[in-house]
């Protein structure tokens, strides 16, 4: 009976032990600041950028990536490329407006994004200058 019991115990902290290597990496959140599973350094985000967070998710990031890491569909947008002193807010917001014929990349063509407004703007852009600076693109 104490030996049955032995094998359950044992049996149950070998299948509930933490293993890292399964199951998706953690995402660091953007609130709290810290490194991402991507290598990303995510910086704790003022209010504005914290709402540019959440309207760069629902607007940007299916192509652009958490934490603006990219994805098969879209560049990284931490990259030199797009640094302020080369793609100004007004050409981030001039590429949600009116979409951009790819040139760079071989992504293909970024749509015009529908329902983007200069308010939803102006926090998406504080957002990813806060991201990019904090990984050294300024
Ligand atoms: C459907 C996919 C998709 C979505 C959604 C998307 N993008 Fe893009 N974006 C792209 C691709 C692809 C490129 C690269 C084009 C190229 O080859 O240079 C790009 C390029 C850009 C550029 C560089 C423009 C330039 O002049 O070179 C900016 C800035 C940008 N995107 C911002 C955004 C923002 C902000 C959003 C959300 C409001 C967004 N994108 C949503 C696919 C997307």
């Amino acid at each position: 009976m104490i030996a049955v019991g032995l094998v359950l115990v044992g049996g149950f902290v070998w299948f509930s032990r933490p293993d890292a290597s399964i199951g998706p990496a953690p995402i660091a959140h953007a609130s709290q600041g810290g490194l991402a599973a991507s290598g990303i350094v995510v910086p704790s985000l003022t209010g504005l950028a914290q709402q540019g967070e959440a309207e760069f998710i629902e607007n940007c990031a299916a192509c652009h990536g958490v934490n603006l890491a990219g994805t098969a569909q879209g560049p990284t947008l931490i990259h030199s490329l797009y640094r302020p002193s080369h793609h100004a807010d007004g050409a981030i917001a001039l590429a949600a407006m009116n979409g951009v014929r790819a040139h760079h990349w071989r992504f293909g063509d970024m749509p015009a994004i529908e329902g983007i407004t200069p308010q939803k703007l102006t926090v998406i852009i504080a957002y990813i200058r806060a991201v990019q600076q904090a990984n050294g693109v300024h």
